[in-house]
């Protein structure tokens, strides 16, 4: 079990909605792949989310967003603005399901596209292959619910292990934009990637 799930659970300050959704029994994941799902997100998140989006770590993957810290409140707007678009990542440990990050798909719905992105909230539960998992659970999603017709990501240069979870999922490298990320004093390329569903392939 990654620790930092079980010392924010014992530490923060939760809201009495917050800590039943912290009663675990209660979340349910809609779509799973063994130990990990994918669970309807909801107003109580925020918090959770606060800390994700304050993470430097996360920030440096996101980029959409020109500056951090974000407030409580912008976590609270984030997540009513994603409530439709955006997943919990749960893992499951003796039976119970616990957040440990989330997955988004912007869907441009004349285009038929969906934009992806995924976090995992803390770095002891990275490299276990559940962003892997969440992402393949996207596609599912992705084709089979929203009858989408393509994905589109996109990832800064030096996120390696992120470009990894998209070339394990079977994205394709397309194109990269060129020193089109600033991060740490660095300008670095952004890699662009597609998944197109099976039999759109001309
Ligand atoms: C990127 C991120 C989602 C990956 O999540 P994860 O659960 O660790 O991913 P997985 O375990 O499914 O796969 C990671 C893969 O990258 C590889 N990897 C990790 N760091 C790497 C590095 N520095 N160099 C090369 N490969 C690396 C792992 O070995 C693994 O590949 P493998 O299964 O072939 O061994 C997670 O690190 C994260 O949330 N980062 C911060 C937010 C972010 O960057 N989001 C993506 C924005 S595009």
């Amino acid at each position: 079990m990654c620790q930092h799930v079980i010392c924010s659970v014992l530490f923060t300050t939760f809201t009495e909605g917050e800590m039943k959704m912290r009663n675990n029994d209660l979340i349910k994941p809609r779509h799973t792949d063994g130990n990990v799902g994918l669970a309807a997100l909801a107003p109580c998140h925020s918090r959770l989310f606060f800390g994700w989006l304050n993470n430097p770590r996360i920030f440096r993957g996101m980029g959409d967003f020109d500056a951090y810290p974000f407030g409580i409140k912008d976590a609270e707007k984030y997540v009513l603005a994603h409530l439709k678009d955006t997943w919990l990542i749960v893992l499951k440990n003796k039976r119970v399901w616990t957040p440990v990050g989330y997955t988004g798909l912007f869907v441009r719905q004349r285009h038929r596209i969906g934009i992806l992105r995924y976090a995992i909230g803390d770095s002891t539960c990275e490299n276990k292959g559940i962003a892997t998992k969440a992402v393949n659970l996207m596609i599912q999603w992705a084709f089979d619910d929203l009858d989408l017709i393509s994905i589109h990501a996109s990832v800064i240069s030096s996120n390696l292990g992120s470009i990894r979870v998209l070339e394990k999922s079977g994205f394709s490298q397309v194109g990269r934009y060129q020193k089109a990320r600033f991060e740490s004093g660095q300008h670095y390329d952004e890699i662009l990637f597609e998944l197109l569903r099976e039999g759109m392939i001309i």
